[in-house]
């Protein structure tokens, strides 16, 4: 059941603490320095030469962000929409691994572009929340997020599990492909640790619900990040469309001056996410937005530069970049949240939305 919380999506945002320790129990040793995935030991990888990511929705925005995490680390990686796979596929050879996201790994989509990468020789992989369901069945391998079912059909506690999931398997592929341990592992992996204590905090002391309040009659909400901060501006904006029904978009920060700042007026308040990743930058974007007269809440750890300028403030730790995104995206889930219940919608079933969808 629901428990103290008036909804799902409530809960599983709070169950994040959770999930997130149950995601990287057993996997991350940051005493040895090291990533241990299962039945992955060092040198399962050692072949790839180029990774696919394919998914859907709120698990395309987790698999952007492993493909980013795999980038950085140095291992070609692409993140593709599943369903553009049958039309649009990059080609693959038994060197190509391709990693099906699938929360419920039940998504039709998902699945076909799984099947289609496997009929034409890859290895395949998934990563799901389902032990037991058809992706884990048809991937080669699997990896499970732990996270718990998850009954809101706006995915949030999944989504961090498996951004999390896939940013330690980025670790193993890319220690594996190039031989050594990526340079930011030593930081990476006392973050993770911290990570499901910082959140608890974080979800204490967050002003998501004041922020929202603040800005509920706004036209059109906007968000910005770079790098892994780019996902999350995406996921910021979908699960604040599906839920309050109100128009949101999510952009990479330096794409704002290429189109979108046409749309931006005082009605159009602009979530800006550091993450750490040539913030500065950053920074000028979300003040371009500014002098347009969109109020600016920066999302960055207290104390960082964003915080003078911007209008509102939501917090988050001063942590690794590869993980900051995540704290981010925790304070936006309540923003989304918070904002959904100012205007009384059936937040845990929003209308046209089904939680699994196993149709083309
Ligand atoms: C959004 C949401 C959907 C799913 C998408 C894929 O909150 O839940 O966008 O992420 O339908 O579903 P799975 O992960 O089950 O493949």
């Amino acid at each position: 059941g629901k428990g103290e919380y008036e909804h799902f999506m409530l809960k599983e945002i709070y169950e994040q603490p959770t999930s997130l320790a149950q995601a990287i129990e057993g996997r991350v040793d940051p005493n040895a320095g090291q990533v241990s995935l299962e039945d992955f030991e060092p040198g399962t990888f050692e072949d790839v030469d180029s990774v696919q990511l394919v998914a859907c929705g709120t698990s395309y925005h987790a698999a952007l962000y492993g493909s980013l995490a795999l980038n950085q680390a140095g291992v070609q990686a692409t993140a593709l929409l599943a369903n553009e796979y049958s039309v649009t596929a990059p080609p693959v050879t038994e060197d190509t691994l391709v990693i099906a996201v699938s929360q419920s790994g039940e998504t039709a989509d998902t699945l076909n572009a799984l099947r289609q990468a496997a009929d034409e020789g890859a290895e395949t992989l998934t990563v799901t929340n389902v032990v037991g369901s058809t992706a884990a069945r048809v991937a080669d391998d699997a990896l499970f997020i732990r996270a718990g079912p998850e009954i809101g059909v706006a995915a949030t506690k999944t989504f961090s599990s498996q951004a999390v999931m896939l940013t330690l398997l980025a670790q193993r592929i890319a220690d594996d492909v190039r031989g050594e341990p990526p340079a930011d592992l030593e930081s990476l992996l006392p973050a993770l640790a911290d990570m499901p204590e910082e959140i608890d905090t974080l979800l204490e002391e967050s002003a998501a619900d004041a922020i929202a309040r603040e800005y509920i009659d706004s036209q059109s909400f906007f968000f910005i990040g770079r790098g892994l901060g780019f996902p999350v501006a995406l996921e910021g904006a979908l699960k604040f469309k599906e839920i309050t029904y109100e128009h949101a978009e999510g952009f990479a920060s330096g794409e704002l001056k290429h189109g979108p700042l046409a749309l931006v007026t005082p009605e159009t308040p602009v979530f800006a996410i550091f993450t750490g990743e040539e913030d500065e930058k950053t920074l000028k974007n979300a003040e371009e937005a500014q002098t347009r007269g969109a109020p600016v809440i920066a999302v960055c750890p207290d104390g960082h530069r964003a915080v003078e300028v911007a209008d509102d403030h939501l917090a988050i730790p001063d942590t690794d970049s590869d993980l900051a995104g995540l704290h981010a995206n925790v304070q936006l889930q309540l923003v989304s949240y918070y904002a959904a219940d100012l205007l009384g919608r059936p937040i845990d079933k929003p209308r046209n939305l089904a939680k699994s969808v196993t149709v083309e």
